[in-house]
């Protein structure tokens, strides 16, 4: 029979592996709980037309990347599976009136995310992103809040290596006629382009600046610049937002080009590089959004947030020294010491003790293999000879020390010690 395997771009998050993310989940919760944002869980699957009207269908993530697949109702209702948090949220603060509530609504959420990208290290089909929203804030001090936070994030995990990329994409008062001077200069260059990128001169121009493609760059460093073409809200909104990151002492580079891969953005865009990634080397990236509640019929508020890739934060995290998987394994080496053990297992269990013991009668030698692999603090023996003595024999495997303690005193002496 052929083996069954994970379909590719998936992967499995092994026990060995998931102490990284439970640190960086409590990070998330508690650091996030500070800035005053609270956890909302939204489906992993919504309405295709959700992320076609949120995202914009000229996107890569739409156009080409999204799982879709048609329901089994009478209309046969188009669902996908989410390619991000975004516009989920929105969809959820939309119909359940939140920003009516608490017009400075703050949310994150975590979880899986889908997209049918090319698999290579960093980039997967399910991936976990750890997403934050900010609702009903316009003022570029927000902005400024948002984005200390995004770095805060990234150092409660330890991580210190990494760059903040910074850039204003405009809105629609002065976007639109960026993009026409975009599209004319484009339309000079045709011959030199892609066929993707001629495409989208005519569909979506600014995506033709996310283009990676080595034979285009240096074209691509000759066309217009959004920076040179920003309204007077939108210079001063990012004169002012660049002036408090100084003010907070957070460096960042500029990058015009930083137009990011969702059409919902508008003014302030960022991304956080870390060099330690390889090809795959964004570690976050948002920005604002204060159009797309409205576009998605919803109130006329503002948005902003960003989203940090799990699975490429936890390859950027130092690795912890191995954990300790247990406090005490229980070495029986009598069929008599059996009962013995079931008991005190218990009880150390129901004392807060993390206990275990090896129910398939190996070796002592084995055992002791199995005691080392746990990383247990304490292996507590019982043989002939103890059983006779009425004590546990308690080898301390930090001091390599062994003692007899009676059975009476197992559990407090293992409680007091375990952590000296
Ligand atoms: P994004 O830049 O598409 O933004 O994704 C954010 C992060 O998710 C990336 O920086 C990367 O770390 C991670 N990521 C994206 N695709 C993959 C993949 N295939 N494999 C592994 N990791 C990946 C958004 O998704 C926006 N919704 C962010 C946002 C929130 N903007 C405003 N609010």
């Amino acid at each position: 029979m052929t083996e069954i395997r994970a379909v590719k771009g998936t992967r499995d998050l092994l026990p060995d592996e998931i102490g990284v993310w439970h640190r960086l989940e409590t990070a998330a919760h508690d650091l996030f709980a500070r800035y005053g944002y609270r956890e909302i869980r939204t489906p992993v699957f919504e309405e295709t037309q959700l992320f076609a009207r949120g995202i914009g269908t000229e996107t890569d993530v739409v156009s080409k990347e999204m799982y879709t697949f048609e329901d089994r109702d009478e209309q046969r209702t188009s669902l996908t599976l989410r390619p991000e948090a975004t516009a989920g949220i929105v969809r959820a603060v939309i119909e359940n009136n939140l920003t009516n509530t608490d017009p400075a609504l703050k949310v994150y959420a975590m979880g899986p995310m889908f997209r049918r990208e090319r698999p290579q290290k960093g980039r997967y089909r399910q991936f976990h992103q750890v997403d934050v929203e900010a609702f009903g804030m316009a003022a570029p001090s927000m902005d400024v809040e948002v984005i200390e936070l995004a770095l805060e994030f990234l150092k409660a995990c330890g991580v210190t290596e990494f760059e903040l990329v910074l850039n204003s994409v405009g809105d629609s008062a002065c976007r639109p006629a960026y993009v026409e001077q975009l599209r004319a200069a484009l339309r000079t260059h045709a011959s030199e382009l892609s066929a993707d990128s001629l495409r989208r001169t005519e569909t979506n121009p600014l995506r033709v600046l996310d283009s990676k493609a080595p034979e285009e760059q240096a074209l691509i460093a000759t066309l217009p610049r959004i920076g040179d073409h920003l309204c007077d809200p939108c210079r001063e909104h990012f004169d002012e937002v660049r002036r408090q990151l100084d003010l907070l002492g957070i460096g960042y580079r500029l990058d015009h080009r930083l137009v990011r891969g969702l059409d919902y953005y508008v003014k302030t865009t960022f991304e956080v590089t870390s060099g330690a990634l390889g090809a795959q080397n964004s570690l976050l990236g948002g920005g604002r959004y204060d159009g797309l509640v409205k576009a998605l019929g919803g109130p006329d508020v503002p948005g902003i947030g960003f989203a940090v890739g799990m699975e490429r934060l936890a390859l950027a995290m130092p690795k912890a020294a191995a954990e300790r998987r247990s406090d005490v394994f229980l070495a029986v080496l009598s069929p008599a010491a059996l009962d013995d053990a079931i008991r005190l297992q218990r009880s150390l269990r129901q004392a807060g003790v993390a206990a275990l013991m090896d129910h398939e009668g190996r070796s002592f030698k084995s055992k002791m293999k199995m005691a080392d692999k746990l990383g247990v603090r304490f292996v507590a023996i019982r043989g002939e000879d103890e059983i006779r003595k009425g004590v546990w024999s308690l080898r301390d495997m930090t001091r390599s020390s062994q003692e007899d303690v009676v059975e009476a005193r197992v559990l407090d002496h293992i409680k007091e010690k375990r952590n000296g």
